[in-house]
C-alpha cells in the first residue's frame, strides 16, 4: 500500500538528497518506490524477497550490505512490524543510522493502529488477523511504543531522542477492495472461525479505511 500525502519533511529531504544515494528498505513490490520516484527521488529499493523492483537489491535489513556513511537518505514504509516489537525495531533503526552520511536522514512511515472510527478499527483488526496468519508478521507498532523504546523503555526522555522528530497524517490512499477482502476472509466455502466471521461482518457493515499513519525522522549533524 501507499501513503498519501507524503509528509512535507520527507518531500524536502528527498529534494535535498538529489544526487546522493537514497535507499528504500523493505520495498516489496515497489508501490512505495514508485511514489518516491514520483516525488523526484532516484531510489534504490531493497527487499529480502524476490521479485525486487527494477534496479533493486536483494538483502536483509538486519545486516545491510552497505558501507558505513554511504547513504544520504534511508526511507522505509510498513517494515518495522516485520522485524518484531518496538525494541527490535529500535535495534534495527540504530544500525541503519550507521549507514548515513553526515547530515543524512532516516524516514520511517508506518500504518498507525489508532482506530478512531469503525472503518479504521476494521483495518487495524484486519492487520491483526494477518499477523495471526503470517508468523513473520507482527502487530502494527504504535508511535508511542516506538518513542518509548527509543527513549529507553519508557525512561526519562533525553539524548536518545536527539535528532528525532515525529508526526501523524491521515492517509488518503483508497482502501483495498471490500469484496476482495471479504472473499479472502470467507475463504473457499469452509466455515470461518468466530473471530474471522465477526471481522467479515464488521467489514461488510462499516468498510475499511487506512486511517492514520505515523512518521519518524532522524537527521544527523552535518559534517564539520
Ligand atoms: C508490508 S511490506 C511493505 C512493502 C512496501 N514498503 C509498501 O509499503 O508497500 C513489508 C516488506 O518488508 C520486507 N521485509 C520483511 N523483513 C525483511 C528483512 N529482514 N529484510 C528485508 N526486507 C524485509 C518483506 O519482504 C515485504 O516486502
Amino acid at each position: 500500500m501507499s501513503f498519501s500525502p507524503l509528509p512535507d519533511i520527507l518531500r524536502s529531504d528527498l529534494a535535498r538528497s538529489r544526487g546522493g544515494v537514497v535507499l528504500e528498505l523493505g520495498a516489496g513490490d515497489g508501490r512505495f518506490t514508485h511514489v518516491l520516484a514520483e516525488a523526484g527521488a532516484d531510489v534504490i529499493p531493497l527487499d529480502c524477497r524476490l521479485p525486487c523492483p527494477a534496479g533493486g537489491v536483494l538483502g536483509d535489513v538486519r545486516a545491510l550490505p552497505v558501507r558505513s556513511g554511504a547513504v544520504s537518505l534511508i526511507v522505509t514504509a510498513n517494515l518495522l512490524h516485520h522485524l518484531g516489537n518496538a525494541v527490535a525495531a529500535v535495534a534495527a533503526l540504530t544500525a541503519w543510522l550507521e549507514c548515513l552520511a553526515p547530515g543524512g536522514c532516516l524516514h520511517v512511515l508506518q500504518d498507525d493502529p489508532l482506530a478512531d472510527t469503525p472503518a479504521r478499527r476494521n483495518d487495524r483488526d484486519l492487520r491483526d488477523w494477518l499477523a495471526r496468519l503470517v508468523p513473520s508478521r507482527g502487530r502494527l507498532i504504535a508511535l508511542e511504543e516506538l518513542r518509548a523504546a527509543l527513549a529507553g523503555a519508557g525512561g526519562p526522555t533525553g539524548d536518545r531522542l536527539a535528532g528525532w522528530s515525529f508526526g501523524r497524517e491521515l492517509n488518503r490512499t483508497a482502501p483495498p477492495d471490500r469484496d476482495a477482502v471479504l472473499a479472502m476472509l470467507r475463504g473457499d466455502g469452509g466455515k470461518p472461525d468466530r473471530r474471522t466471521a465477526a471481522l467479515a461482518a464488521a467489514i461488510a457493515q462499516d468498510g475499511l479505511d487506512y486511517g492514520w499513519y505515523w512518521w519518524a525522522r532522524w537527521r544527523g549533524g552535518a559534517a564539520s
